[in-house]
């Protein structure tokens, strides 16, 4: 079977049945916990207390885009916390899951975040995990620094040759866990981390653009550059989506 043929084959599920059948769930197997582990230094970015810039729903519908030249204008920390809880903070906790501003098949919520910090005001540059289950049923942000700043080429190596989104303050690398959704959903959970990541997407780059800023979300990365920076195996956790975030550059 060709590469393709798979890729439509795991798209295509067509009996729901078959589809959940033998799930680890079903089985009664415990459930993965909802989170990675967390190392290092832990930093908590405070809660976003400014106004927002748009003035309505509609608007913010109308004014977003995407944006790839960004302006050389820090983000703020609680800019910051805001795109991370809005994507994927926790707002509470039921047994096995977790309750977030995105949706997510089953609750499952199979992603982690990776923060790319380039220009956010008072914090290092460097590599961060946010560790939403640090901050259940608040909006500051606990983020953990895995590691020193990426140089500028290593981001664009990461982002397969976008050169313009190093100038990005901020870039946003969700990876996926997928046995937090095949515990659950079986052969059907890789369809379902794709539906879930288009939700978790449209709210950062909503967010982004309610915060006064732009985004640009990306598929084109490469996945292997970005696995071995961001420190993971590739089969139990690989990086699925990035989103670069910032100011937008003064129209000349
Ligand atoms: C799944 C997905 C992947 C994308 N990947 C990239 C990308 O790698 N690089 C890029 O510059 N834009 C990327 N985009 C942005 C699209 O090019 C953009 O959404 C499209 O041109 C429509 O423009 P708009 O976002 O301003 O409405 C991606 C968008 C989506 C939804």
């Amino acid at each position: 079977m060709s590469i393709i043929e798979q890729n439509r084959k795991f798209m295509h599920c067509p009996s729901f049945k078959e589809g959940m059948a033998q799930s680890d769930q079903s089985k009664e197997v415990s459930a993965p916990p909802f989170h990675n582990a967390r190392e290092g230094e832990a930093i908590v970015l405070p809660a976003f207390t400014g106004n927002f810039t748009t003035p309505s729903y509609a608007d913010l519908l109308d004014i977003r885009r995407s944006l790839r030249n960004y302006a050389d204008k820090p983000m703020t920390q609680q800019e910051l916390a805001f795109m991370l809880w809005s994507a994927q903070g926790i707002q509470f906790t039921r047994a096995h899951s977790s309750l977030r501003p995105t949706p997510s098949g089953g609750a499952r919520h199979p992603f982690e975040t990776y923060i790319a910090v380039r220009s956010v005001e008072g914090l290092e540059a460097g590599l961060y995990h946010y560790v939403p289950q640090e901050d259940i049923g608040e909006k500051h942000a606990t983020i953990w620094k895995k590691s020193d700043a990426i140089a500028p080429e290593k981001i664009t190596e990461m982002l397969a040759g976008q050169k313009w989104a190093e100038k990005a303050p901020v870039v946003l690398f969700y990876t996926c866990v997928p046995y937090r959704a095949e515990w659950r959903y079986v052969n059907m959970a890789h369809r379902v981390m794709l539906i879930d990541l288009g939700h978790l997407g449209q709210n950062a780059m909503l967010s982004a653009a309610a915060l006064g800023m732009g985004s640009c979300c990306m598929a084109a990365f490469d996945q292997g550059a970005c696995d071995s920076v961001l420190a993971l195996d590739g089969i139990n956790e690989y990086t699925v989506y990035a989103i670069a975030v910032g100011t937008a550059e003064a129209a000349k």
